[in-house]
């Protein structure tokens, strides 16, 4: 028996909601293969071709695209020609698919299936608590470096740099950087390139991390960069570094009082520390409007709290907000902390600390 003030319509509405979510999330999933297997590169820029043709193009089985095709042509991303049965990206959508525009959407998406791998983990998790720890995300550092060459690496020197005045003008003349919870050290192998006179380190506690960055400053022949496995909590130097950043690392550390302790300690008296993490308030209420807030919880309890969770730490998660950052940050030692808000980079927002 249904109650009284059950509203049947408010009731239908939410479901076709649902079946929307059903649709969503099936794109999701096959925007992060097609970016994957290069089937949007493949259309990219083309006429409209048939699955044959795309298939030819992308080096795949023509039926498995065929069927993703559907998809894509029915979830309103690929343009569909019956008569010819031919398929066309519009450019409008290659410029948000691809890595010739602003932002690769395709390749964010390989986050869905990253993340949904540890499922299984999770429901233990929300069972008897602990954490996922990073080992069981199987592609999280590659996914994690093409995200940071999209958001931070293309945007260093039109847009973050110049938070920092007169910081190009420093790098160029020869200063001390650090990044801290580097990952794959894409920003300091970019940024290593960009000024030799200046030397660059990246301390990541991920073995596969910085594995990846040694690798990929050794095959560019940069000899002022070094990356080190090492806990961020315990950077051990004093008063070392003229620039400390951490791009996406303070929030699912499992130690971030103590890392922004030692990375206070790290940097020289007038040095800065240049943060980019995930923007939000600490207040639920508060992130109710913004684009990406159940996107982002769902990073943040699936990944990023998890991690912190499963090495006995804080499980800040992802959304521990602007104003816990301001109060942690001041904590650790920092008297200054502005807040920057980049149109390149709307999940993310910029500090710049000083003490
Ligand atoms: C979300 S990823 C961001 C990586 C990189 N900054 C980027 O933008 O691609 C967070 C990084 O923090 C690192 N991390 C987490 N806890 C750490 C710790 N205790 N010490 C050092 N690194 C840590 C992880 O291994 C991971 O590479």
């Amino acid at each position: 028996m249904l109650d009284s003030t059950f509203n049947q319509a408010k009731a239908e509405a939410f479901s076709m909601g649902l079946v929307e979510v059903f649709n969503k999330s099936a794109i999701a999933l096959a925007l992060s293969i097609g970016h994957r297997v290069g089937l949007f590169a493949a259309m990219a820029k083309q006429p409209d071709l048939t699955s044959q043709q795309i298939a030819e193009r992308a080096g795949l089985n023509e039926r498995y695209v065929r069927e993703w095709l559907g998809t894509m042509v029915t979830g309103r991303v690929v343009n569909y020609f019956p008569e010819t049965l031919t398929y066309q990206l519009p450019d409008e959508h290659a410029a948000f698919l691809t890595d010739e525009g602003e932002y690769n959407f395709a390749s964010g998406m390989q986050f869905v299936p990253v993340l949904a791998k540890v499922e299984d983990n999770l429901v233990e998790c929300f069972r008897n608590g602990g954490g996922v720890p990073y080992s069981e995300f199987p592609r999280f550092h590659e996914v994690m470096a093409a995200e940071s060459s999209q958001t931070v690496v293309a945007a260093l020197e039109p847009h973050i740099l110049p938070l920092v005045p007169g910081l190009t003008e420093k790098l160029e003349a020869g200063i001390e950087v650090l990044d801290v919870g580097c990952g794959s050290g894409q920003a300091m192998i970019t940024l290593a390139a960009k000024y030799p006179n200046s030397r660059f380190a990246g301390y990541d506690f991920s073995e596969e991390g910085i594995a990846r960055a040694r690798n990929e400053a050794a095959a560019k022949g940069l000899t002022n960069v070094r990356f080190e496995v090492r806990d961020a909590a315990a950077i051990g130097e004093t008063a070392k570094y003229d620039l400390i950043t951490s791009f996406d690392a303070i929030h699912d550390q499992a130690n971030p009082a103590g890392m922004l302790t030692s990375i206070e300690q790290a940097l020289k008296p007038d040095g800065v520390y240049l943060i980019q993490d995930i923007t939000g308030s600490s207040y639920l209420e508060k992130n109710y409007d913004r684009p990406a807030s159940p996107w982002l919880y769902t990073i943040s309890y699936s990944h990023c709290m998890t991690v912190s969770l499963a090495d006995g730490g804080a499980g800040l998660g992802a959304m521990w907000g602007e104003e816990k950052c301001v109060e942690m940050l001041h904590e650790a030692g920092f008297q200054k902390v502005d807040l920057h808000h980049l149109e390149h980079d709307f999940m993310n927002t910029y500090y710049i600390a000083t003490k």
